[in-house]
C-alpha cells in the first residue's frame, strides 16, 4: 500500500531530485531543506546582512535579535533551562573539538575517557587525540549483538578513573538507540562528565537535555533540515564553566591589551570571530517549521517506512542487517557482492544512498566488514521511494549474480 509523505511538498529539492531521476535515501549524510529555511535564508540576504553583536545601526541590531532568537529557538528545541547553555559551532564535529580542548586541562596522566565502539570518527577522533596529548586511557565499550552498546559490562568499565564518558545517541552506522539514561547517571554517580553526540539523535524526535541528564550534547543543523555549517553544542551551567577559551579572536574577549585579555563566559566567549549569522537564523527558522508538524504524525510515518526499510532487507536472500535497526536507516552487507558494486549500480539506478566505512572505521573493521550500504530516512521519503531502491536492489542482484 502506498504510503505518502504529507510533508514530501515542502522541500522542493525532493521534486527537482525526482525530476534528475534522483531518489533520495542519504538523510543521515545531510537532509533535503524545507521552503521555510530557504525562504528566511532569502529574507536575510536580501533585506540587509550585518555583523552581530557589533554594530549599532538598525541591519546590525535586527541580524542580532534574530541571530539571538535562534539561540532561544535551539535551547527551546532541547528543553535547556536558558538560552546561555547553547554555543553555536560549526557542527557536530566542531563542538566536539571544543569539548576536548576546553576540558583538556582538567586531565591527569592515567584518567580514563570512556567512548562507545561505534562511535562516529568525529566523536572519537577529538577524544583519542586528547588521550594521547594527555596520556589518558580511552576505554571502549563494547556493544551486544543488537549494536547496543553492552550496559553490564559498560558499567563495569565506568568507573572511579573514568573523568568523561562520551557517547553516541542514535548510531549512524546501526540506527540503535543507545541506553543512555543508565549510562549517564552511572557517569555522573562517578563524577565523570558526559557527552552526547546527538548528531543523529536529535533528527528524530524530541530529546530533553535535562531528562537525559548529560552535561554537554552536540548536533549539526545540516542533519536536521538546516542549514549547513553551523552546528550546537549545549553544556549544563556549570560544566560549561569547567570549559577553557579555545578559539580566540573578535567577540569573545572582554577586554583586550597587548600582553593580556579577558575573555566572555559562555556562549560568546566561545564564539569567536563571525558566526555563520545566516545558518544561524535559517537554523531558527528550521526548528519554527519543525515544530509545526504533528509529532506524533511524523513518529508514525517515521517508523512505518523504517519497518518497511527493514523488513524488505530481511526478506531478501543474502542480505545481512547490521545489527538491530531501530530508528532512521539500517545498513547492510550481500553475502558474495562486494558492497561498492552494489553501490555502482545503485547509483547508476539513480538510488542515492551511502555505500563505504561511514566515518566508522573500527566498528566496520570490528564487524569483519571494510564497509556496507547504508538507506537512511528523511520525513520527506515515501513507500515509492523504498519501492525503487529495493527494484534497483534487485535488479543489481540478478546482473552481479
Ligand atoms: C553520529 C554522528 N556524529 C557526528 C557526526 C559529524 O557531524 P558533522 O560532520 O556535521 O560535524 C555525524 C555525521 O555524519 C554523525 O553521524
Amino acid at each position: 500500500m502506498f504510503q505518502p509523505s504529507p510533508w514530501r511538498a515542502d522541500f522542493p529539492a525532493i521534486t527537482a531530485l525526482q525530476r534528475q531521476r534522483q531518489t533520495y535515501l542519504d538523510s543521515a549524510a545531510t537532509t533535503q531543506k524545507p521552503q521555510a529555511l530557504l525562504d528566511a535564508l532569502s529574507h536575510y540576504y536580501s533585506h540587509g546582512a550585518a555583523n552581530v553583536h557589533r554594530a549599532q545601526h538598525l541591519p546590525g541590531a535586527l541580524a542580532t535579535q534574530a541571530f539571538e532568537t535562534s539561540r532561544d529557538k535551539v535551547a527551546t528545541w532541547l528543553n535547556a533551562v536558558d538560552s546561555r547553555q547553547i554555543i553555536f559551532t560549526h557542527g557536530a564535529t566542531s563542538a566536539l573539538n571544543l569539548l576536548a580542548y576546553g576540558l583538556e586541562h582538567g586531565f591527569e596522566a592515567g584518567d580514563e575517557i570512556a567512548v562507545s565502539a561505534l562511535e562516529h570518527h568525529a566523536n572519537l577522533l577529538p577524544w583519542q587525540q586528547l588521550a594521547q596529548r594527555r596520556n589518558l586511557r580511552l576505554v571502549v565499550l563494547p556493544l551486544d549483538e543488537h549494536g547496543r552498546i553492552d550496559l553490564e559490562h559498560a558499567l563495569q568499565l565506568i568507573g572511579p578513573r573514568t573523568r568523561l564518558v562520551a557517547l553516541s545517541q542514535l548510531s549512524n552506522v546501526l540506527g540503535t538507540w543507545q541506553p543512555l539514561p543508565a549510562l549517564l547517571a552511572h557517569a555522573r554517580a562517578q563524577g565523570a562528565l558526559s557527552v552526547v553526540d546527538g548528531a543523529q539523535g536529535v533528527v528524530h524526535g524530541r530529546h530533553d537535555v535535562q531528562l537525559l541528564g548529560c552535561d554537554f550534547y552536540v548536533f549539526s543543523s545540516h542533519k536536521l533540515y538546516g542549514p549547513d555549517g553551523v552546528g550546537a553544542l549545549y553544556g549544563r551551567t556549570e560544566a560549561l564553566a569547567r570549559l577553557r577559551h579555545w578559539q580566540f579572536g573578535g567577540e569573545m574577549v572582554q577586554l583586550a591589551d597587548y600582553h593580556e585579555s579577558s575573555f566572555r563566559p559562555a556562549p560568546l566567549g566561545f564564539e569567536a570571530g563571525t558566526p555563520p549569522i545566516a545558518s544561524v537564523i535559517g537554523l531558527g527558522a528550521t526548528l519554527d517549521y519543525l515544530a509545526s508538524l504533528d509529532p506524533a504524525a511524523v513518529a508514525a510515518h517515521e517508523t512505518s517506512l523504517h519497518q518497511h526499510l527493514v523488513r524488505g532487507l530481511a526478506d531478501r536472500e543474502g542480505v545481512r542487517i547490521l545489527g538491530t535497526p531501530q530508528s532512521a536507516l539500517a545498513s547492510f552487507v550481500i553475502d558474495g557482492v562486494h558492497n561498492a558494486d552494489i553501490a555502482h549500480l545503485l547509483t547508476e539506478q539513480g538510488i542515492a544512498v551511502r555505500a563505504g566505512h561511514h566515518c566508522a572505521m573500527p566498528l566496520l573493521k570490528g564487524l569483519g566488514l571494510e564497509g556496507a550500504i547504508r538507506v537512511s530516512l528523511g520525513l520527506y521519503n515515501d513507500s515509492d521511494d523504498l519501492q525503487r531502491f529495493f527494484d534497483a536492489l534487485d535488479q543489481g542482484l540478478e546482473l552481479l549474480r
